[in-house]
């Protein structure tokens, strides 16, 4: 059985990537590939419950050093119960933010020492590291706009200010800068369909599709 391959999404709010990974999961599964589409924090029964504790509540509720620590145990149960098993059944896995959104907002938006996020990476994520990384980038405002419009501005994320996102998008951009054998900038901007044409010519340059079954 020939491994899956592990592609992520990541950016801020509202650039898009949800939009995409849907997408993204579609067109695959019409080359006849078998697609698990899932996100973070979540994933799995035990990271959905923690999903809770991050997401809701009053913004200050956690240091980003104990919001770290939880988005690294969500992720080591996404890891083990979700995202492995399926690579290893041959499946392609499409996640909705992944580490780099550890780095990005508990890292660059919160102060946490990117060099203790990294050692986190290592034990939890090891070998498991993402194919291929699209990183959605788009202007603050734009993204705000477009995650204020369908109405989810409540998150404790969302709910940060304009100096904390641009931090964010700083951060997204540094880190395709510095892997750019694993991550691709994608311009976020334009029609759901400009993006999807930008993603999928990202795809098939840079991962070779299966030869797909008749
Ligand atoms: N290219 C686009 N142009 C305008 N609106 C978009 C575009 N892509 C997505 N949207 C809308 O913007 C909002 C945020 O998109 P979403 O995919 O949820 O972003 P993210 O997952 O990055 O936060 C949604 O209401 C979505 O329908
Ligand atoms: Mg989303």
């Amino acid at each position: 059985m020939t491994r899956g391959r592990f592609i992520t999404f990541e950016g801020g709010e509202g650039s898009g990537k949800s939009t995409q990974a849907g997408r993204l999961a579609e067109r695959l599964r019409a080359q006849g590939l078998e697609v698990l589409l899932t996100r973070e924090p979540g994933g799995s029964a035990g990271a959905e419950a923690i999903r809770q504790l991050v997401v809701n509540g009053e913004g200050e509720r956690w240091s980003p050093l104990t919001e770290v620590l939880l988005m690294f145990a969500a992720r080591n149960d996404h890891l083990e119960r979700t995202i492995r098993p399926a690579l290893a059944a041959g499946h392609w896995v499409i996640c909705d933010r992944f580490a780099d959104s550890s780095r990005a907002y508990q890292g660059g938006g919160g102060g946490v020492p990117q060099s203790f996020i990294e050692q986190l990476d290592r034990t939890v994520v090891d070998d498991d590291q993402p194919d291929l990384t699209l990183i959605f980038d788009l202007p603050v405002e734009e993204g705000l706009e477009r995650a204020f419009g369908r109405g989810l501005f409540e998150t404790r994320f969302e709910s940060k200010g304009l100096a904390f996102h641009e931090r964010l998008r700083h951060t997204f951009r540094d880190i395709a800068a510095r892997h750019p054998e694993r991550c691709r900038l994608i311009d976020a901007r334009g029609t759901e369909d400009d993006v999807a044409g930008r993603v999928w010519s990202t795809i098939e340059a840079a991962l070779p599709l299966p030869e797909v079954q008749a």
